[in-house]
């Protein structure tokens, strides 16, 4: 079984991936990790150097590469991931894969970005909280079609770590 977890950037992806893999006992895998190691570079370098489309790209062949996965992991992919490509039909067709929308508010969203952008190369240039509430706002609109397409969707505003994994689970099995 292969768990995807999607959302916005800073939705809780990788955090809530590893406490979901600890507590199911499944291997947690991030996309853009294994982008990093198979690339040999961070994903801002990637983006720097090689540019945007290319990034698009290799997200796509290992998301085909991991999906083939057969044993259980909980997959984090990136923000962008379901929004480009097929990928989103890629992850809703493939065997054994159960899609999980971790939903967020744009305050919670702008909250938790506007101390961790320097590392996503698609707002690490905004400067202000308004600007980054703007961005966010008109970015989610265009990508939620895509996250809506989740099988489970999880609200995860004003909940701890732990309440969000066990609604999860309930939503899972
Ligand atoms: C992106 C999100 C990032 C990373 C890249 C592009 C996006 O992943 O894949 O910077 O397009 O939203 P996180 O969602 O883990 O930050």
């Amino acid at each position: 079984m292969i768990l995807v977890l999607i959302g916005y950037m800073a939705s809780g992806k990788s955090s809530l991936g590893k406490k979901l893999a600890e507590k199911l006992d499944y291997e947690f895998v991030d996309l853009d990790d294994f982008i990093e190691n198979k690339e040999n570079a961070s994903v801002s370098n990637i983006f720097k150097n090689k540019g945007e489309i290319y990034f698009r790209k290799q997200e796509t062949l290992y998301l085909k590469e991991l999906l083939q996965t057969k044993t259980n992991i909980i997959l984090s992919v990136g923000g962008g991931t379901p929004c480009y490509a097929k990928n989103m039909q890629l992850i809703l067709n493939a065997d054994n894969v159960k899609s999980i929308y971790l939903k967020a508010s744009i305050p919670n969203l702008v909250d938790k970005l506007i101390k961790k952008k320097s590392k996503r190369p698609l707002i690490a240039h905004i400067k202000t909280k308004d600007e980054l509430t703007e961005f966010i706002g008109k970015h989610l609109f265009e990508r939620v079609q895509y996250y809506n397409q989740a099988e489970i969707q999880i609200i995860t505003d004003n909940k701890t770590k732990k309440e969000i994994v066990e609604d999860i689970v309930l939503e899972l099995f």
